[in-house]
């Protein structure tokens, strides 16, 4: 039995991700800006944490360890997505973004690092995102900023390994989640780009792939923690999701470029 912390644990593959946990008899704590503290129905425990403010973040921990005496795995999942042509993007909204879903991460793993350091082990797991691989067009602070806490997870593993603590990314392909909804969002689009944006929103609206049960990433999440010798990174898409990673390894620069604008066209 691991004492469990998941950062955006109020909906989507973070509640999915709890739910399982509890049920393979892990102690689970799960995290939101809108949750209230207390027990939920699938068997975890709530508790209210914004990880774009240090404060929260601190009293979240703190109350998970004076209530349990450890935290045994950090899921960072709480994230936020982002859409709007580039240009469109104003600096202030991408710093919105790269506070919540690198930053936020990063402070969550301050607050938790020196009770894991104290026990010689510990176990963080990164939900990045198939997007970390490549510049998604319209979504380009969300690849930027998936593909930070992917060379962050990778830095900070080499500097915990002395402590025994474990560092491992997962990349989700597109699941069934409030994701899309809750996208931040330029309030105006520049005329040239209205046209590229609304066909790629189109596209990306239609994939089939956002039809994927959350479950179905939370069961990996599950197969990591039990894993005495887990993977570095672990990518959960299927289809033309998983190849496009394989494609961006092997085909050269400009005609992996041409194959993202023609999927998107
Ligand atoms: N769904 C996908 O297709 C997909 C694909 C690849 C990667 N991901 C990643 O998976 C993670 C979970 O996303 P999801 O798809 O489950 O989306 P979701 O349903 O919108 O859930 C996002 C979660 O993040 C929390 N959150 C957002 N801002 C926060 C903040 N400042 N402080 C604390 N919690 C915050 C939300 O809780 P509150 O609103 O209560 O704060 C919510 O629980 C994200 O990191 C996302 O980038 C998702």
């Amino acid at each position: 039995m691991k004492v469990v912390l998941v950062t955006g644990g109020s909906s989507g593959l973070g509640a999915a991700i709890c739910a399982r946990l509890a049920a393979s008899g892990h102690k689970v704590y799960g995290t939101g800006r809108t949750v209230l503290a207390g027990p939920h129905e699938h068997g975890y425990i709530l508790l209210p944490m914004d990880v774009t403010d240090e404060v929260s973040v601190r009293d979240a921990v703190e109350e998970v360890l004076h209530r349990e005496g450890r935290i045994d795995v950090l899921v960072n999942n709480a994230g936020l997505g982002i859409q709007g042509p580039v240009e469109d993007i104003t600096p202030a909204l991408a710093w919105k973004l790269l506070d919540t879903n690198v930053l936020g991460a990063h402070r969550v793993c301050r607050a938790v690092l020196p009770g894991m350091r104290e026990h010689k082990k510990g176990l963080i797991i990164n939900i990045t995102s198939i997007a970390a691989n490549f510049g998604l067009p319209y979504r380009s602070f969300y690849s930027a900023s998936k593909a930070a806490l992917e060379r962050y997870g990778e830095a900070l593993a080499v500097e915990m390994k002395p402590f025994g603590i474990d560092v491992v990314s997962i990349q989700p392909g597109e699941f069934k989640t409030n994701i899309a909804s809750a996208r931040l969002r330029p309030d105006t689009i520049t005329p040239d780009h209205q046209a590229g944006y609304q066909k790629a929103m189109e596209v990306l609206g239609g994939s089939l792939h956002y039809s994927r049960d959350p479950d179905e990433l939370a069961r990996v999440v599950a197969k990591v923690i039990a894993s005495p010798r887990p993977r570095t990174s672990y990518l959960v898409a299927q289809g033309v999701q998983r190849i496009s990673v394989l494609a961006k390894k092997l085909l050269p620069g400009r005609m992996f470029q041409r194959m993202v604008g023609k999927h998107y066209e």
